[in-house]
């Protein structure tokens, strides 16, 4: 799917693939380099990060062991609920494990701040975060994002896993959807 195939719905493109792939693999040798000699687990937040996680995963040099976990935030609509629910859980025993969760977007950051307490419960041996996109509000968190891609304004953004209900995760690029397509005016 790219540009041509959105017609209206797409108000513009916000990071073009280009600039997605690049900053993909500067953040795997950012990660390469930290994480030298030690055995890395990337976690995956079903169902936004599998396109980072894919490039990522891919951009490293060294082997590194890949799960995922769903939870959910948001229903189909553009605002955080607040209530987490873990859908699907990891398959890995985390303990001593050296965890990099892997994310599309910090937004309010309550997914993230209790997806850390949760699995820092777990007892890694260590827990950080690597997240593609980050709007405004997440600086107000007290979630550290170790790696963090690209800080975004406080608009809704889809492509590149991004979804609007569900549709257009398979953009290349990220963009931010017109108005009318969520009913925010015309
Ligand atoms: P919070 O607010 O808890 O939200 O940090 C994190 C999760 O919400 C989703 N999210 C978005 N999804 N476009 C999307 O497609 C957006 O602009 C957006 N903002 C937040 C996302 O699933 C993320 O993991
Ligand atoms: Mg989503």
């Amino acid at each position: 799917m790219d540009e041509k195939d959105l017609g209206t719905d797409l108000a513009k493109v916000l990071i073009p693939e280009a600039d997605l792939q690049a900053k993909v693999q500067e953040l795997a040798g950012q990660i390469d380099a930290d994480y030298a000699g030690r055995d890395l687990l990337l976690v995956g937040v079903l169902k936004g990060a599998v396109m980072i996680m894919a490039d990522l995963a891919r951009a490293l040099h060294s082997p590194a062991s890949m799960d995922w976990m769903a939870v959910s935030s948001y229903g189909s609509g553009t605002k955080s609920s607040g209530v987490v629910r873990i859908l699907k859980d990891l398959d890995t025993d985390i303990l001593d494990r050296h965890v990099l969760i892997v994310e599309d977007i910090v937004d309010s950051g309550l997914t993230l701040s209790w997806l850390v307490s949760n699995l820092r419960s777990r007892d890694p041996a260590s827990l950080e975060i690597c997240a593609l996109l980050r709007k405004p509000e997440a600086v107000r968190t007290e979630v550290e994002v170790r790696y963090v891609g690209f800080d975004i304004p406080n608009e809704f953004v889809i492509g590149y896993g991004l979804d609007y209900s569900e549709k257009y995760r398979n953009l290349p690029f990220v963009g931010t959807l017109a108005p009318h397509v969520y009913g925010g005016g015309s």
